[in-house]
């Protein structure tokens, strides 16, 4: 055990993380740099388009210290995005000490504070890495007395690299060994496994990520999952090469993974313990919480046939989402869809994307809702995602919204337009410091429903992209809150009905009549679309009517051009709703939903 490091990298995104990794997987020589490009290949579309790891990959790689011994070092990846910061606390208290990567020419960012504080919570020892020593803005000197000061971290622990050239790579893993506990733990005691990650694998099921705490686990065992009781035989255990290397056992202070007939990620929970069925544990492993969906919005097909499609598909994210939720739902003017929940905007982001390109499905998506509370006259309460379930009105007694910590990190400059757009979404409790001369760390109380949208995206632009965020639930509070409805000539259109706070009515209604207006054709009869609450309309635009003939400057003409256009109209409609007499298509909707 004392020849074991188990650390995780906690970084800003952008910061250098992956190309970190990738450089010790080349310094630890456990692949060749063929094999090395193809493995990165491997990764999913989206991670690499954006830039960001969604799903964690862990690695253990052999290295040849200076001190003339071989090590095992577990390298834990970690997700890197506020969505999913649960996610990280499990990695990272499979840890014993955590890379705090900073950008030589950046500094230190609100996630890179986030992280730290996590990894702090956790007991983790933190060795400060400034990378991109190589770029001519880099000013180590700079940031490692920030480091100091502000971090209060050890200056003489502070190692410098650069994750692209490799410079400073193998004495940063030298460190690692010198400055990093080895775990503890006793291979002899009662089993408990800690679960930092779950994989699908189409050909082996779930393939579970552990750290041993204590004891020992062999292939074939009894486990018992502590969470939920629920029991399984291993069938297949191993570690994390580039591919999966199986082996007979792992114990105590080893980092792998098992596979045990799992059918489904969702059947592991992060953060629960695993024992053995025939000699358990005293207790779980402390941490344990139950993943929070916090963003819900109804998913339908553009083409109502494909709603069987969409079925199967998100059937086949859930296999390795476990974070994914979702159930039938319907609507009058879209037909059947599915419910969805989320654990913030990313996450949805990132399963519609997923939807559309992998499964080729072409989506509509309701305005994105958080959970309220209800408290109704007969002293009940009911939790409420999705306008469709709006309670009658003079049923409600009061209603709580959920409310977040938010932390922002900007260039001092930028404090009167980020206090602005705090303010505009009904942020509270505004406070802030200067962590180091010319930064600012903005605190706020905001409603989520007030960032779920587009908070970050109008962050970054108001900050010129120099602005970053991060943030943590905290409580419940009371809100004034209402549904706003959109009539099409009359009808409601129930999928574009949404929840909003009274003060956020007007301008919504507003936004949303325009939109359409924009979006839906004009057609042979004038078309009035409202914005309402209850019955009172607040909002309202009109669409005049359409005279002239389409096909009419193609009269006498050739009959195979008019077929075409009348062809055009068709494939057009294929893309379109009718609600009532009115042609809808599928941009209006996505319009409505699109911020500014
Ligand atoms: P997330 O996965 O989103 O958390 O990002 P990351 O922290 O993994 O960053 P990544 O490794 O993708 O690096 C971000 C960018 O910085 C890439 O364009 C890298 O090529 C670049 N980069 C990383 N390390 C260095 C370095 O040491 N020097 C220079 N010049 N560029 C670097």
């Amino acid at each position: 055990m004392k020849n074991i490091r188990n650390f995780s990298i906690i970084a800003h995104i952008d910061h250098g993380k992956s190309t970190l990794a990738d450089r010790m997987i080349q310094t630890c020589k456990i692949v060749t740099d063929r094999e090395f490009k193809n493995q990165m290949l491997d990764n999913m579309d989206i991670e690499r388009e954006r830039g960001i790891t969604i799903k964690s990959q862990t690695i253990c790689l052999p290295f040849q210290a200076d001190d003339g011994n071989t090590y095992t070092l577990n390298l834990v990846d970690t997700p890197g995005h506020v969505d999913f910061s649960y996610e990280v606390s499990r990695a990272l208290a499979s840890c014993e000490g955590a890379l705090l990567l900073i950008d030589a020419s950046q500094g230190i960012e609100a996630q890179t504070l986030a992280n730290l504080f996590l990894a702090m919570e956790n007991d983790l020892e933190i060795i400060p890495v400034i990378n991109k020593i190589d770029l001519p803005a880099a000013e180590p000197e700079k940031i490692a007395g920030q480091i100091e000061e502000d971090l209060g971290l050890a200056g003489e622990t502070i190692q410098k690299c650069s994750a692209k050239t490799g410079q400073g790579v193998p004495e940063l893993l030298n460190a690692i060994i010198r400055l990093l506990p080895p775990p503890q733990g006793d291979p002899d005691n009662p089993l408990e496994a800690l679960i930092f990650d779950a994989n699908y694998d189409p050909y082996r099921g779930t393939i579970i990520s552990v750290r041993i705490m204590n004891g020992t686990v062999r292939t074939g065992d009894h486990i018992l999952f502590m969470s939920n009781g629920a029991e399984y035989r291993i069938e297949e255990l191993g570690i994390f090469r580039l591919r999966r290397e199986p082996c007979q056992q792992l114990s105590a202070g080893e980092v792998g993974y098992l596979v045990a007939g799992v059918k489904t990620v969702s059947d592991t929970r992060p953060g629960d313990t695993i024992t053995h069925k025939d000699r358990p544990c005293a207790a779980p492993l402390p941490g344990f919480r139950e993943v929070q969906q916090v963003v819900f919005s109804s998913l339908y097909p553009i083409a109502t046939d494909e709603y069987e499609d969409l079925a199967n598909a998100l059937e086949k994210l859930k296999l390795n989402d476990a974070a994914l939720t979702f159930q039938k739902d319907s609507s009058a003017a879209l037909g059947f869809g599915f419910r969805c929940g989320f654990l913030g905007l990313l996450h949805l982001e990132v399963v519609q994307e997923r939807l559309e390109r992998e499964f080729d499905i072409s989506l509509i998506l309701t305005v994105p809702s958080v959970k309220y509370k209800f408290y109704l006259q007969d002293q009940t309460m009911v939790e409420v995602d999705n306008p469709s379930f709006f309670p009658d009105p003079g049923s409600i007694a009061r209603v709580e919204e959920p409310y977040i910590k938010a932390t922002i990190h900007i260039p001092e400059r930028y404090m009167g337009a980020v206090m602005t757009l705090c303010m505009e979404r009904r942020g509270e409790n505004t406070k802030y410091h200067y962590p180091m001369p010319g930064r600012i760390e903005f605190t706020c109380e905001l409603p989520l429903a007030e960032v779920i949208y587009d908070f970050y995206d109008r962050l970054k632009s108001v900050t010129q992209g120099y602005g970053s965020f991060d943030y943590e639930l905290t409580d419940y509070r009371p809100s004034d809150l209402i549904k706003l409805d959109i009539l099409v000539n009359g009808e409601q259109v129930d999928a574009l009905s949404q929840l909003t706070h009274r003060s956020k009515a007007r301008e919504r209604g507003l936004k949303a009549c325009e939109r359409l207006k924009e979006e839906i054709p004009r057609q042979l009869f004038k078309i009035a679309i409202q914005a309402a609450i209850g019955g009172t309309v607040i909002a309202r635009e009109t669409i005049s009517a359409l005279r002239k003939d389409v096909t009419a400057k193609c009269y006498g003409g050739d009959i195979s051009r008019k077929r075409k256009l009348l062809e055009k109209q068709k494939e057009g409609k294929k893309r379109m709703k009718t609600v009532g007499n009115v042609e809808i298509p599928q941009r209006a909707f996505l319009a409505v939903l699109k911020s500014d």
